[in-house]
């Protein structure tokens, strides 16, 4: 039995949606309360099992790299002062068993392609893909990855993150049809990425979470260009669907898109108030300003 112990961060993009904060270090970088966007991903990532971080980069990345390095001037400094749990923040970015690689993309041409990239890692087997720009709070502190990864342990084959969203929303996401029109589980008969509100087959648009069998590196290898000329991951899924089963799962839990400045926003006053250090003292902030 394959468990899922591989997860593909695909980080090459240029967030310009955020320039000028963007210009010089990486849109994942950016935090929420004291947490860079990429750090939640990689533990949502951990929690789910996952014990190998494949990171898709590209110019202008190395502050990721940097992030979840061993950080030695750092370390030394905060353990001489006697700062302990500071260092034990420092030193818990990523748990000693989890390994990260990273591959470059030198050439932007689109998700579908940043997740080729992966294909020498990951070989073929089961694998998570987590977009970092979806944030994710899994309900009841049950990570989304997880709930995910105990669908794909019950079923053994794709499956997708997937919420009901605004039918003039559907020309931002993947779109799915599926069998029946709900259920948490559902089984996928077709998948388009960006349709307009009327060409749209459902309101169930795909947020950036994805657990996929090895196959669909095959899919993505004959590939052509799709929505906006890219390479498209939900292209290759659409293909893999005629071929092997894939399941829509409506996840528990609030996503923030972290990829737009109001969903940015949005996740740091929730992220904010839930904060063990700062949350009461910002609760009262807000109540004060009569938010
Ligand atoms: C990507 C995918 C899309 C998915 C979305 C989720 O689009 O191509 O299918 O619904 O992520 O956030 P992007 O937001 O990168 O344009």
């Amino acid at each position: 039995m394959k468990k899922v112990t591989k997860a593909v961060f695909p980080v090459a993009g240029l967030g310009s949606r955020f320039l000028p904060a963007t210009k010089a270090s990486p849109k994942e970088m950016m935090p929420i309360v004291d947490k860079p966007l990429i750090q939640y991903a990689v533990e949502e990532a951990v929690a789910a099992g996952v014990t190998d971080l494949v990171f898709i980069t590209g110019r202008s990345k190395r502050a990721i790299e940097d992030h979840f390095d061993k950080a030695y001037e750092l370390e030394t400094e905060l353990e001489m002062r006697g700062k302990m749990e500071l260092l034990k923040i420092v030193r818990d970015t990523v748990p000693a068993h989890v390994n990260c690689i990273y591959i470059r993309q030198a050439e932007a041409l689109g998700l579908g392609h940043a997740v080729l990239c992966a294909a020498p890692v990951v070989g073929e087997e089961p694998f998570a893909v987590l977009l970092a720009d979806d944030l994710l709070d899994g309900q009841g502190d049950l990570p989304v990855m997880r709930q995910m990864v105990d669908v794909y342990n019950y079923n053994r084959c794709s499956v997708l993150g997937v919420m009901n969203v605004d039918r003039e929303q559907t020309k931002h996401y993947g779109v799915v049809s599926t069998e029946r029109d709900s259920g948490e589980v559902q089984r996928v008969t077709g998948i388009v990425e960006k349709p307009k509100p009327e060409e749209a087959p459902s309101t169930q648009a795909v947020i950036g979470r994805y657990i996929l069998t090895g196959r669909i590196f095959d899919h993505l290898r004959q590939l052509k260009p799709g929505a906006g000329g890219e390479l498209q991951l939900t292209d290759a899924i659409a293909s893999l669907l005629q071929e092997e089963a894939v399941l829509a799962y409506q996840f528990k839990g609030v996503r923030y898109d972290c990829g737009s400045k109001l969903g940015y926003l949005q996740a740091t006053v929730e992220l904010g108030l839930k904060h063990p250090e700062v949350g009461v003292e910002f609760a009262a902030f807000l109540a004060s300003r009569g938010s």
